[in-house]
C-alpha cells in the first residue's frame, strides 16, 4: 500500500521520487497536501480524466485497450470514493495524485499513460472552473427562491404601510410590499453578476499543460466540448494561472452576502418588541437560558455575521495572487477553502433567509402606527400647498414647517389639526388639504415610476415574476 505516509516505501514520492533521495519534513507533511479539502473536486477531477482520456485515444495517442482500462478504472475509483471506501492520503498531496495512484493500483501499467499531455496545472484549473460553474447553477436557484418568499410576501403586503426610513429615522409611509421587492431587485443583480462570471469563466484551460502546452497532437476543443466549456482558454500561460473566475465568484458572494446581511439587520431590528414589525417563526429563533420571555432572532443575526466570512474569502483570495509571477504558484492551492466556504457559507444564508421570510408574519397595524409617528405625511402636505393654492414650494416647506411645530405642541397627528388652526398659519389652506394627510393616502399618491403606491406594488409584483420566476403568477 502506497497510502501511509509513515510507511518506508513512501519516504520518496512514488510519482516524481526518480528526483529525489529524502523524504519530506514533518512541517512539510503537513503544510504541503491539499488533499483534505480539495477531494471536494473529486467528480469534476474524474469527469476531466474521462474527457482527456478519450481525446488521447481519439487522437491515436493512447491505444483503445488503454483507453477502455483507464475508463473503466476511473468508474471504480468515482464508486470507491462516492462509498467512502476511497483511501484518501495526505502523501499523494491532491485529488489529481490520489485519484491517479489508485487507477495505478486498481489497473496497473495503463493508469501511467493518463497524464500525458497533461499536468495537474491545467487539471486543477480545470476542475476548480468545473466545480464553480455548478456552484454558480445551485446558488442561482436558491437566489431564485428567495426572490420567490420576497415576492409573495409583496404580493400580500401590497398596500401595508410601514415607516421609510431614512438615517433610519422615519421619513415618509411607504409599503412593506415596496420595500420587500427592493431585496428582490438587489438579489436579481446578484444572479445577474453570478451568470456574468458563469459565462466568463466557462473556457476549458485544459491541454494548456504545465504552462506551455504540449507536444502531443491534443485536441482541446474537443475536452473543451466534452466538458460543457464555450471552448479552450487561448493563452496556455493565462489558463493555468488565472483564477479570475473564482474572484468575480468571490466578489458575486461578497456583495450577495451582503445583501443578506442589511436584510438580516432588518429583521433583527422589525423583530424587536420596540419595533414589533414582525414576528419571525420560531424555526428560525431560539430561547434564553435564563430568560424565559425571551426569543432571539438567531438565525437573522448570523446572516448578518457572515458576510464578514464572505467579504474575508474574497479579500484572502484576492491577496493570494496580488503579486504572482506567471504562470502556476503553489500559493494557487491556497485559492480552494476560500471557495469553498464561500459557496457553502452563501447557500446557508440563502436557505435560512429564505425559510424567514417566508414564515414571517408581519404585523400590519403595528407598522401602520409607526408610519404616522413623526409627522410622515409633511411632504404630502407641502406638495398640496405647491399643487393647490400654488405656493412654491421652498414657501410650502417653510408654511408646512410651522403647521408641524404646531401640532407638536398641540400633540397630534398633522391630519388631526383643526382646519381653522392651520388656516391661522396660512389663509390658503382649504379643507381638502385632509385628502392628503393620512398615511394610505400619502403612500397611493406615490405613483410615479418606481414609486411606493400599492397600485405600482402590484404591478411591480406581477413584473418580477416574469423578470425572475419566469411564471404569470402560478408557482
Ligand atoms: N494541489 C495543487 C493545487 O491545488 C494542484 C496543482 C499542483 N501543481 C504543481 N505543480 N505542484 O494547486
Amino acid at each position: 500500500m502506497t497510502h501511509d505516509p509513515a510507511a518506508p516505501d513512501n519516504a520518496t514520492s512514488a510519482i516524481w521520487g526518480g528526483r529525489f533521495s529524502a523524504g519530506p519534513a514533518e512541517a512539510m507533511e503537513r503544510i504541503n497536501p491539499s488533499i483534505d479539502f480539495d477531494r471536494a473536486l473529486f467528480a469534476q477531477d474524474i469527469a476531466g480524466s474521462r474527457a482527456h482520456c478519450s481525446m488521447l485515444v481519439a487522437q491515436g495517442i493512447l491505444s483503445d485497450a488503454d483507453g477502455a482500462a483507464i475508463r473503466d478504472g476511473l468508474d471504480r475509483v468515482e464508486q470507491e470514493i462516492r462509498d467512502g471506501r476511497f483511501p484518501f492520503s495526505r502523501a499523494l498531496e491532491d485529488i489529481h495524485m490520489n485519484v491517479e495512484a489508485r487507477l495505478r493500483e486498481l489497473i496497473g501499467e495503463p493508469a501511467g499513460r493518463l497524464h500525458t499531455a497533461r499536468s495537474r496545472n491545467d487539471q486543477v484549473a480545470t476542475d476548480l472552473r468545473l466545480w464553480v460553474r455548478e456552484r454558480i447553477d445551485a446558488l442561482d436557484a436558491e437566489l431564485r427562491a428567495l426572490q420567490k418568499a420576497l415576492i409573495d410576501q409583496a404580493e400580500t403586503h401590497a398596500g401595508t404601510v410601514m415607516p421609510g426610513c431614512t438615517h433610519l429615522q422615519t421619513a415618509q409611509p411607504v409599503t412593506l410590499g415596496h420595500h420587500l421587492l427592493a431585496y428582490t431587485e438587489m438579489f436579481g443583480r446578484d444572479r445577474g453578476r453570478l451568470a456574468d462570471c458563469r459565462r466568463r469563466l466557462n473556457e476549458s484551460p485544459l491541454g494548456a499543460a504545465a504552462l506551455a502546452g504540449t507536444a502531443f497532437p491534443i485536441d482541446r476543443a474537443r475536452t473543451a466540448r466534452d466538458l460543457g466549456f464555450d471552448g479552450p482558454m487561448r493563452n496556455s500561460l493565462d489558463a493555468v494561472s488565472d483564477r479570475d473566475f473564482a474572484v468575480e465568484f468571490l466578489a458575486a458572494c461578497a456583495l450577495a452576502g451582503t445583501h443578506l446581511s442589511r436584510l438580516g439587520e432588518e429583521l433583527v431590528l422589525w423583530a424587536t418588541p420596540q419595533f414589533g414589525f414582525v414576528t419571525l417563526s420560531d424555526a428560525f429563533a431560539t430561547g434564553s437560558s435564563i430568560m424565559p420571555q425571551k426569543k432571539n432572532p438567531d438565525a437573522a443575526e448570523l446572516v448578518r455575521a457572515k458576510a464578514g466570512r464572505l467579504v474575508g474569502a474574497l479579500s484572502n483570495l484576492l491577496v493570494v495572487l496580488k503579486g504572482l509571477p506567471l504562470a502556476y504558484g503553489k500559493d494557487m492551492q491556497e485559492d480552494k477553502e476560500p471557495v469553498f466556504d464561500a459557496a457553502e457559507t452563501l447557500g446557508l444564508c440563502l436557505s435560512a433567509t429564505t425559510g424567514m421570510v417566508a414564515d414571517m408574519t408581519p404585523d400590519p397595524e403595528a407598522m401602520r402606527r409607526a408610519a404616522a409617528v413623526g409627522f410622515t405625511t409633511a411632504t404630502d402636505l407641502a406638495d398640496w400647498l405647491v399643487r393647490v393654492p400654488g405656493l412654491p414650494f421652498r414657501e410650502a416647506h417653510h408654511v408646512t414647517g410651522r403647521l408641524v411645530r404646531l401640532a407638536e405642541e398641540r400633540g397630534v397627528a398633522l391630519a388631526d389639526l383643526p382646519l381653522d388652526a392651520m388656516q391661522a398659519v396660512d389663509g390658503r389652506i382649504t379643507a381638502d388639504v385632509h385628502d392628503v394627510l393620512t398615511v394610505e393616502a400619502s403612500v397611493a399618491s406615490r405613483t410615479s415610476t418606481g414609486g411606493t403606491a400599492p397600485a405600482n406594488v402590484r404591478a411591480e409584483v406581477a413584473e418580477a415574476r416574469r423578470r425572475f420566476l419566469d411564471d404569470a403568477g402560478e408557482s
